[in-house]
This record gives structure tokens, C-alpha cells and sequence, in this order.
């Protein structure tokens, strides 16, 4: 039996995923709420981290610590950033890095390492899923930050700086932890707005059928592993 880690950011990101679970046994620790069922054959260990990178590192590093998983997925929702990356669809990580960080503070000092990989077999498994099942998928760089953007001056500049996918507030920790703990992880986003000047509007009309849509795939993923 296999532990599979699923790390989302708000309630409604996980609401679809605990649904289709059922009834979990919930460990608290450290301040995160950690639900566990066994799916399929698997275990698998869900948990709402909250907003940004803090909540997200944190909560990442007690689920390894506590449930010692074979590889996390983190989920939920993000912006469009590519121009190719349209509503709905799906950016699945190949890598990730904060945005708002000189990328030298990471690079040159501890851990020395300023873009966390995603692992390929899970990059291929979230693609196959997209694909069998009609779903538009991108492999793509996904950015993290401290503010949502819905601002298309700081989208350009963003875009400029670092060309990727996605962005969301994050994936980038949830990547760091996991490379500081060689524990294979993929980040798996639906995009719910194009973090322009209509983002937060976007945002509130198609965050819950993003979020269904990646629970989904995601619940489908853990069948694979
Ligand atoms: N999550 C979903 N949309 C986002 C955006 N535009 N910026 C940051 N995080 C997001």
C-alpha cells in the first residue's frame, strides 16, 4: 500500500476530493487538520494547508514528517499566465519557484536550489488522466507569490521575468519542502482567471468548477500511482 499526499491551500480546493473519499479518520498536528482514507488500495492523507507559502511549507514538511508519503500532489486553482493557458484548463508543473524572491537568495545561499523539479512519472500520470479524459493539460512552469495577481502590469512583469505556466501562491513551497526531503511531488492546477484585471472576477465565478475539475483528476491519479 502506497501513502499519496494531497496538499490544497483552501477548503474549497479539497471540498470535492474529501466528498468523493467519504468518512476520513482526521489527525490533528501542528496546527493542520489531517484527513485519512484508504482509497483504492492506497492511503491517501489530504490536507488543507491555508493561503501562501508559510501555511504551505509548513504543512508539507509535518505531513512528511508525520505520514512519511510516497510522493505529494499539490492541488487547487491558479492563474493563466501563459498566453496558450486558458480557463479551465489544466497546467501541470515540470518545476517551481517564488516569484517574489530574488531567485540568488535561493541559488547562493541554502539550499542552493532556486527551482524545485516536479516528478516526471507523476507529471506523465496527471497528463494521461487530462487526456483520457478530454481534458485541455500544460506542462509548464508554475510561479508562486505572496498576492494574487489581478493586475496586468504586474502579470507582464512577471511573465517577463520568468515565462511560466501559472501562478498561484504555493506551489513554489510546496516544491521547496519537498526538495529539501527528496520526496517526489507534482503541483496540479486548473486555471481559475488569467491574474489580469478581470482575475478577481474570473476568480469568484470559476474557482469551484476549477476546483471540482482538478479534484478529479487528482483523485484518478492516486488510482495510478
Ligand atoms: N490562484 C488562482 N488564481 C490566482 C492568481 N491570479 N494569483 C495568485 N494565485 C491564484
Amino acid at each position: 500500500m502506497k501513502t499519496i499526499a494531497i496538499i490544497g491551500a483552501m477548503p474549497s480546493e479539497l471540498a470535492d476530493i474529501r466528498n468523493m473519499l467519504g468518512k476520513a479518520e482526521i489527525k490533528h498536528i501542528s496546527g493542520f487538520d489531517f484527513h485519512v482514507n484508504e482509497y483504492k488500495g492506497n492511503k491517501i492523507v489530504n490536507s488543507c494547508c491555508g493561503i501562501a507559502k508559510v501555511n504551505a511549507a509548513l504543512c508539507t514538511q509535518v505531513m512528511i514528517d508525520n505520514f512519511s508519503p510516497d510522493c505529494v500532489i499539490n492541488t487547487g486553482v491558479a492563474g493563466g499566465m501563459d498566453k496558450s493557458v486558458k480557463v479551465c484548463d489544466i497546467v501541470i508543473s515540470t518545476e517551481v519557484l517564488p516569484h517574489d524572491l530574488d531567485p540568488h537568495f535561493l541559488n547562493d545561499y541554502p539550499p542552493y536550489c532556486a527551482v524545485f523539479k516536479a516528478d516526471e512519472r507523476l507529471i506523465e500520470t496527471a497528463e494521461k488522466i487530462c487526456s483520457e479524459n478530454g481534458i485541455k493539460s500544460h506542462r509548464g512552469r508554475i510561479v508562486s507569490g505572496e498576492a494574487f495577481v489581478s493586475d496586468s502590469v504586474l502579470k507582464a512583469k512577471i511573465q517577463a521575468d520568468f515565462s511560466p505556466h501559472a501562478v498561484d501562491m504555493e506551489s513554489a513551497a510546496v516544491g521547496h519542502a519537498c526538495f529539501l526531503n527528496s520526496m517526489p511531488y507534482v503541483s496540479v492546477r486548473c486555471i481559475s482567471d488569467n491574474a489580469d484585471d478581470d482575475g478577481a472576477m474570473s476568480f469568484d465565478e470559476f474557482e469551484k468548477i476549477a476546483a471540482k475539475r482538478v479534484a478529479e483528476i487528482v483523485l484518478k491519479m492516486t488510482e495510478l500511482f
